[in-house]
């Protein structure tokens, strides 16, 4: 069976070096064999999570169908910005509306027994990697399984070529190889 992955990046910024990131990670996916989805968050618009907005709306309309979309995929591809040593609140918040559950439904649906495979880049010289180390925790504390290979890219200002493809070839081939590694991974997972 064809496996499904969401793709997407933990950044609004329109110029965001990570979300150059994800369709190179999702090459490598397609070409593996699997069906990739590719959304940015900033077309969601995604309120700050707030238990009172939750309980007098219930989870706004974009919550949802990111939700459904988590659901309707058995893998995620994101990449993930680093602010302050840690993950974005863009990202963060994207997690608490989709672990947000409905009546009878089972608890972290959207997360339990997905697959996912981190990266990153940063203007920095760790190129976010000690984000992704808080990434890695709060995924696995909510059911999923986080592939341990992963790839922070270090200056990212510098990296990318005008037409998006990464300068360096093995740092490509890398990121290409991230996409790869996970469908193979979800193919086996399959059957
Ligand atoms: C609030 C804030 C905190 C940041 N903290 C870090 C950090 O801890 N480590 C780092 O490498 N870069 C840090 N940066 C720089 C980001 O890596 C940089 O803005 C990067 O472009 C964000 O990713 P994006 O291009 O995908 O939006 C920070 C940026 C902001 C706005």
């Amino acid at each position: 069976m064809q496996p499904r992955i969401l793709a997407f990046a933990g950044s609004l910024r329109r110029e965001s070096f990570n979300k150059r990131l994800v369709p190179i990670a999702a090459k490598g996916a397609r070409d593996a064999g699997a069906e990739v989805t590719l959304i940015d968050l900033k077309d969601l618009s995604l309120p700050l999570f707030d238990q009172d907005l939750e309980a007098e709306q219930g989870i706004p309309e974009n919550g949802k169908r990111l939700k459904q979309l988590f659901i309707n995929h058995d893998g995620l591809l994101i990449a993930c910005p680093e602010y302050n040593s840690s993950i974005t609140a863009v990202l963060k918040n994207a997690i608490d509306w989709v672990s947000r559950p409905i009546p009878d439904e089972p608890s972290l649906v959207a997360f339990k027994n997905k697959v996912a495979t981190l990266m990153s880049a940063s203007p920095g010289a760790l190129g976010g990697l000690r984000g992704l180390t808080h990434v890695r925790s709060i995924l696995s504390n909510i059911g999923v399984i986080v592939l341990p290979e992963q790839i922070a890219v270090a200056q990212a200002h510098e990296a990318f070529n005008p037409d998006g493809s990464l300068k360096d070839p093995k740092q490509q081939a890398g990121i290409e190889g991230l996409g790869h590694t996970l469908a193979s991974f979800l193919m086996k997972l399959k059957g």
